[in-house]
């Protein structure tokens, strides 16, 4: 009778303990990337009856009700608000043992310890999954368009938001994105600025807020802007294994006073020349004023074009451009000097050429400079 009682109790204890199960969970803390999603494993190896298991998601810290999965189906109207379309349950998985919940669209107070239990015949066991880190990398740009007049500084916005610190950020890259190429502005790598690596076209012209940097901020500030630097400029972050980028707009670069300096000095070119040569034609009989008139038709409009050169290079910065304007204006008039002797008393056939010419170089500057 006795022995019959023990095997009782032993056949009792045995098949309470084929009911009991073990909850498991992922192997270490999780980390997730803010506005991704993430699986919460939760499972069990030998399956349940589904209809008889009922598994409560909730957040260690708060008691927050994530989810609940009761009688056979999900209850939304149990879970908290804010989970309602983030939590998502894989109800297809219930019969397979898997209780793992999926929560999409990642916050930085997401992180936390959740903990998975799950019922099953007045029988229940759980586990807990640690959200530990929400990794960002947020690159914010400008947010409408720049505008500019020629030869002004801009500054073009880039702040990044990170769960890693600015000193601990590998790179930013400051870019022009045209259609063909990226041109490479300003570049700042483990912790320098490696102004050196800019293309020569931004050379000494961009530079970071060096005192903005610990704080995320990474704008760039581009000096005495030009008419071919409007464009689309991305700043390309890459930190921890992420990468964001944000762009800023440079358009609509206006005229600045330097463009309508140009623009007078073309007219004034042409107009001087044949103020002069009208004056030479009609004018004193004074061998000497005659003389210094025409010195004067030689030089006036090649000293105004080579002004005009010299700052469209300020303004457009197309150097090889302004070189070549710049002798041809220079090597003008002494090639004229070095003529004059063989041709005694200037032939007019010449001053209507250099009239001419003046008036070409100063035509193909207007249409150069309307072009822009
Ligand atoms: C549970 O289901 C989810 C969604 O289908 C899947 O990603 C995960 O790997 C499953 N876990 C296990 C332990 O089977
Ligand atoms: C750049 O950032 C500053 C500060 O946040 C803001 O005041 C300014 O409007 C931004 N500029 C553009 C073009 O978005
Ligand atoms: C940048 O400097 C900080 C200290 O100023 C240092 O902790 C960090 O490791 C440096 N980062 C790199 C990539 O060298
Ligand atoms: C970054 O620094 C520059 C220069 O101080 C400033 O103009 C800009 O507003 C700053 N941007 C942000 C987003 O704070
Ligand atoms: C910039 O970021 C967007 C997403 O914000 C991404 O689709 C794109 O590929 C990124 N561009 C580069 C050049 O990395």
């Amino acid at each position: 009778m006795h022995f019959l009682q023990c095997v009782l109790m032993l056949n009792f204890i045995i098949s309470d303990d084929t009911l009991g199960f073990i909850v498991r969970g992922p192997s270490g803390p999780l980390v997730v990337r803010l506005g991704g999603s993430v699986i919460l494993p939760c499972y069990v190896e030998t399956p349940l009856v589904a209809e008889q298991v009922k598994v409560v998601w909730k957040r260690t810290d708060s008691e927050t009700l994530v989810h609940l999965y009761q009688d056979g189906e999900s209850r939304a109207e149990a879970q908290q608000q804010d989970y309602h379309d983030r939590a998502h349950f894989f109800t297809d998985q219930i019969q397979h043992g898997n209780f793992s919940l999926r929560l999409d669209n990642l916050r930085a107070e997401d992180k936390g310890v959740y903990r998975c239990k799950v019922y099953s015949q007045k029988v229940a066991d759980k586990t807990l999954v640690e959200i530990k880190d929400v990794e960002r990398l947020l690159v914010s740009g400008s947010s409408r368009s720049i505008s500019a007049s020629v030869g002004e500084d801009v500054t073009l916005n880039c702040s990044v938001d990170s769960h890693i610190t600015p000193e601990h950020i590998e790179e930013v890259s400051w870019k022009k994105t045209d259609e063909d190429e990226d041109i490479l502005v300003l570049l700042f790598q483990n912790n320098q600025t490696l102004s050196d690596s800019s293309d020569e076209r931004y050379r000494d012209r961009v530079e970071f807020f060096t005192d903005e940097i610990p704080k995320g901020n990474f704008s760039l500030r581009l000096k005495s802007v030009r008419t071919e630097d409007k464009g689309v400029y991305m700043c390309q972050v890459f930190a921890g294994g992420l990468s964001a980028n944000a762009t800023a707009d440079l358009e609509q670069l206006g005229f600045s006073w330097l463009h309508i300096t140009v623009l007078i000095l073309c007219i004034i070119a042409p107009v001087s020349a044949l103020l002069l040569c009208w004056l030479v034609y009609s004018g004193s009989e004074n061998q000497e004023t005659r003389l210094c008139l025409q010195v004067c038709l030689f030089l006036c409009p090649f000293i105004t074009m080579l002004l005009t050169s010299i700052i469209w290079h300020f303004i457009e910065g197309s150097l090889y451009e302004t070189i070549s304007c710049c002798m041809l204006y220079i090597l003008g008039p002494l090639r004229l000097f070095w003529v004059t002797p063989l041709a005694t008393d200037l032939p007019a056939k010449i001053l209507k050429y250099v009239m001419t010419a003046h008036a070409d170089h100063a035509a193909f500057m207007a249409v150069v400079y309307s072009g822009k």
